[in-house]
C-alpha cells in the first residue's frame, strides 16, 4: 500500500531549545526566525535525557511543555525524539552495566553519545520507562507528528552481556547443534573444534578474528542487537500512540547494522546526509549521494523518506570543512527530494554557544539574526518547497535495480584472499549505478532478497556471497526473461563464507551464464590489463576472473598477460533471458558503455524526453521531472515537450539554461 505521512514538503530539523534553556527570550526569537525561514518542522529532545530526567525518576518536563506548545502556536509540527543516544551521567554512575565494552575488554568511562551497551536488561529498563513517560505525557499533543527513535544507533559492545547474548544467537543460528557451528565455520582448520558453546566469544585482534563465517555471525548479531534495541524502545510507543509513524535516522552505507533488515520495522526511513560539496567532484559526488538516496528510497519498496539531517552550510568534521556556494545546499535539498524524499530538515537550527559542535553549520549563527547569506539561502529554499506539496507521498518508477546487500558487504570484507587492499563493494555498486542515472534512467538499488520480477534489467556488481535460494531466484528470474548482469568474484560462497564446490560460478548458475570461472588474478596498484569490446580498448583493474566460455558468446576479450585472448565480457540466452557476465574490474568507463548496450537488450528508455549537458542530473518522480545542474558551468537543457515550471508556475518550451546549481522542477 502506497504510504503518504504528509500532504506537505517537511522542512526544519533538529532543535536544541535545551541548550538555551536560561534564555527564553532566545526561545522566542527562535519563533519568530523559523517563520521566517519557512520552517514547519522541529525535531527536538534528541539529547535532553538529563535535563527531563535530572535524577533518578524525578522529572523536569515543564520546559519541555513550554516548547511543545510554542512551537505548535507556531505552525510548527514536532518530531519528537527518545533520548537514548546519551545518557546523564548519574545513570551511567549508578549503573555502570550500561556503559560500553570495548574491543580490548575495557570497560568505557561515562562519555560522548551512542556509548551504551545493546544488551544490558537495565539500559533496556530505563530507556523503555523515559519513553513510556514521554509518550504517555505527549500522546495527545496537537504538535507531535512523528518520533524520532534515538540518534544513529551505531556500534557494538563486547561486554560479557553480549558475549553470552552472542553465545545464544549463534546457538539458535545453528539449530543448538555445536557440530553444525564447527561445520559451518570450518573449525576443523588450525584446531579450532569446539566442545561447548562457552567456547565462544566475540570476535577480537588479540584473539580470534580469522574465522569469516564467524565475523559475519557477529556483524548479523550486532545488527539484530540493535534492531531488538528499537523495538524495546518502541513498545510503549506503539501501545501509546499507534497512530504517529516512527523512524530512526539511518548514517549513509553504514555497515556495522543491516539497515535493509532494520527498515522493515520503521514506518519510514530517514537518513543524515552530508555530501563534501565544492571540494572540485560535485558530480560524483551528487551520482554517490543520488545511490545512497535510492538505497533508502528501495528500502520500503519505493516509499517516500525523510532527509532528516543536512548540513545549511558546512560540517565540523570534515578534514578541511570548505563552505558551499550558494545554492548549493538548495540543489542538495532538491535532489533528496528528486529521489525520493519527503523532507528537506537540517542539524542544526541555532548554533550551540560551545561545545563539539559549535562550529557546526546551523541555520541561525552565532550572531543571533536573520541577516546571513546562509539564513537567506535556507529561507529561499523553505519558501520554494511550500510549492512541492504534490511531489511528496509520489514514487519513482524504476526498471532497473543494483543489487548492494548489507550481508554481502560484510562478507566482501572478511574473506582474506586475491586483491586484499582495493575491495570496495558499495563503491563498485555505485559505479554501475551512475551510467543508468546519467542517461536519466531512475534504478533501485536492492538487497539479494528483494522482488526481482519488477525490473527488466538487474545488475548485481561482485555478488560475492549467495544467501539461502538466491542462485535458484536469479536462475528463475533470468528464466522468465530478466536480465541479470554479474561482475567478477561473484558467486563464490554461500551465508556461511563457504566456497561453492564444483566450479565458480556457484551450483546451476555456470549453466545460466554459459561460463567457467577457473581462476582469479589481482593486479598491484598501477599495473592495469586491458580489455578489448567492440573493438575499444577499457582499462582492467585491481581484480578480474579468467573464464572459459561454455556456451556463452564471447563480446570482451582481455589484451595481455598470459591469459590474452580469453573472453572478459559474455552475454548468455538463457529461457527468455539473458544473463550477463563481466569479468573484470572496470574504472567507469566500461560501464558507462556496456549500460548503452545493456537498455537496447532490455529496451528500457529514459524515464522522459528531457535531455542536458553533462553534469546535469535528471530525474522523474510521480509526475515530476527534475532537472539539476551540478556541474561548474552554464548549461543547456532540451525540454522536448512543454512543461510546467512547478516553482515559478510558467510554462517553458523548447530550449533552457540552467545556472551553476541551477534546478527545474517540472510537471
Ligand atoms: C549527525 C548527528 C548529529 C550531529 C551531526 C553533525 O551524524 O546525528 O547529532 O552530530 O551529525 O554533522
Amino acid at each position: 500500500m502506497k504510504k503518504k505521512f504528509f500532504d506537505h514538503m517537511i522542512h526544519g530539523g533538529d532543535y536544541n531549545p535545551d541548550q538555551w534553556i536560561k534564555t527564553p527570550e532566545i526561545w522566542d526569537e527562535d519563533m519568530r526566525l523559523m517563520k521566517l525561514a519557512h520552517v514547519n518542522s522541529a525535531t527536538i529532545n534528541i539529547f535532553s535525557w538529563s535535563l527531563i530526567e535530572p535524577e533518578e525518576g524525578v522529572y523536569n518536563f515543564g520546559w519541555l511543555d513550554t516548547m511543545m506548545d510554542k512551537l505548535h502556536e507556531n505552525g510548527i509540527s514536532v518530531i519528537l525524539a527518545t533520548p537514548s543516544g546519551a545518557r546523564p551521567p548519574w545513570l551511567a554512575q549508578k549503573y555502570p552495566e550500561v556503559l560500553r565494552v570495548e574491543e580490548s575488554g575495557i570497560r568505557n568511562e561515562f562519555g560522548v553519545r551512542h556509548n551504551h551497551c545493546l544488551t544490558s536488561p537495565i539500559y533496556r529498563e530505563k530507556v523503555r520507562n523515559i519513553n513510556r513517560i514521554i509518550a504517555e505525557r505527549y500522546k495527545n499533543h496537537p504538535a507531535l507528528k512523528m518520533w524520532h527513535i534515538s540518534n544513529e544507533y551505531c556500534g557494538e559492545c563486547h561486554c560479557e552481556l553480549c558475549q553470552e547474548a552472542f553465545r545464544n544467537w549463534v546457538r539458535e543460528y545453528y539449530h543448538n547443534d555445536l557440530e553444525e557451528l564447527n561445520d559451518k565455520w570450518w573449525n576443523g582448520f588450525w584446531s579450532h573444534r569446539m566442545n561447548d558453546w562457552s567456547q565462544i566469544n566475540s570476535p577480537k585482534f588479540r584473539g580470534e578474528n580469522h574465522v569469516p563465517a564467524m565475523k559475519l555471525c557477529w556483524n548479523r548479531f550486532v545488527s539484530d542487537s540493535h534492531i531488538s534495541f528499537y523495538k524495546n524502545e518502541i513498545e510503549p510507543l506503539r501501545e501509546i500512540t499507534p497512530d504517529i509513524p516512527i523512524t530512526t535516522n539511518f548514517m549513509k552505507m553504514y555497515d556495522g547494522i543491516d539497515y535493509q533488515k532494520f527498515a522493515k520495522g520503521l514506518d519510514l526511513v530517514s537518513w543524515d546526509n552530508y555530501p563534501a560539496w565544492d571540494k572540485g567532484r560535485n558530480v560524483s559526488e551528487a551520482l554517490e549521494t543520488a545511490f545512497v538516496h535510492d538505497a533508502f528510497r528501495s528500502m520500503k519498496d519505493g516509499q517516500p523518506f525523510f532527509m532528516m539531517e543536512s548540513t545549511p552550510s558546512l560540517v565540523n568534521w570534515h578534514d578541511v570543512n570548505k563552505l558551499p556556494k550558494s545554492g548549493m545546499q538548495e540543489l542538495s535539498a532538491i535532489q533528496a527530494i528528486a529521489h525520493g524524499s519527503d523532507s528537506v530538515q537540517y542539524f542544526q537550527w541555532r548554533k550551540s554557544r560551545a561545545g563539539h559542535e559549535k562550529y557546526h553549520g546551523a541555520v541561525v549563527d552565532h550572531c543571533g539574526h536573520e541577516n546571513t547569506r546562509v539564513f537567506r539561502d535556507v529561507a529561499h529554499l523553505g519558501k520554494n518547497l511550500e510549492k512541492l506539496g504534490d511531489v511528496t507521498g509520489s514514487y519513482c518508477n524504476s526498471k532497473v535495480a543494483i543489487v548492494c546487500d548489507w550481508e554481502n558487504i560484510w562478507a566482501t570484507k572478511h574473506f582474506c584472499g586475491f586483491n586484499n587492499i582495493n575491495r570496495n563493494y558499495v563503491a563498485e555498486c555505485m559505479k554501475w549505478y551512475a551510467p543508468f542515472l546519467k542517461n536519466g534512467i531512475s534504478a533501485d538499488v536492492i538487497p539479494m532478497d528483494a522482488d526481482f520480477s519488477k525490473y527488466d534489467l538487474i545488475i548485481a556488481p561482485f555478488l560475492y556471497m549467495l544467501k539461502d535460494g538466491t542462485a535458484e531466484r536469479i536462475e528463475k528470474y533470468i528464466e522468465n526473461g530478466g536480465n541479470f548482469v554479474a561482475t567478477y568474484l561473484s558467486f563464490m560462497v554461500d551465508k556461511n563464507d563457504m566456497c561453492f564446490l564444483g566450479g565458480f560460478p556457484a551450483e546451476n548458475l555456470k549453466n545460466v551464464f554459459g561460463i567457467w570461472n577457473e581462476e582469479t588474478d589481482s593486479l598491484p596498484e598501477g599495473m592495469k590489463n586491458s580489455v578489448d569490446f567492440g573493438g575499444e580498448k577499457y582499462d582492467v583493474e585491481h581484480v578480474c576472473d579468467i573464464i572459459h566460455s561454455t556456451g556463452a558468446e564471447i563480446l570482451g576479450t582481455y589484451e595481455q598477460d598470459f591469459y590474452k585472448g580469453m573472453p572478459a565480457v559474455t552475454e548468455n540466452n538463457y529461457g527468455k533471458g539473458k544473463a550477463y557476465y563481466v569479468a573484470f574490474r572496470n574504472d567507469g568507463n566500461f560501464a558507462d558503455i556496456f549500460c548503452k548496450k545493456l537498455v537496447e537488450d532490455a529496451q528500457i528508455a529514459p524515464d522522459c524526453n528531457v535531455t542536458a549537458d553533462d553534469g546535469v542530473l535528471i530525474r522523474k518522480r510521480g509526475e515530476h521531472i527534475f532537472v539539476m545542474n551540478f556541474s561548474d558551468s552554464k548549461v543547456k537543457v532540451n525540454l522536448n515537450g512543454e512543461y510546467k515550471n512547478t516553482v515559478s508556475g510558467e510554462m517553458l518550451t523548447g530550449e533552457t539554461e540552467l545556472d551553476v546549481c541551477g534546478y527545474l522542477i517540472l510537471e
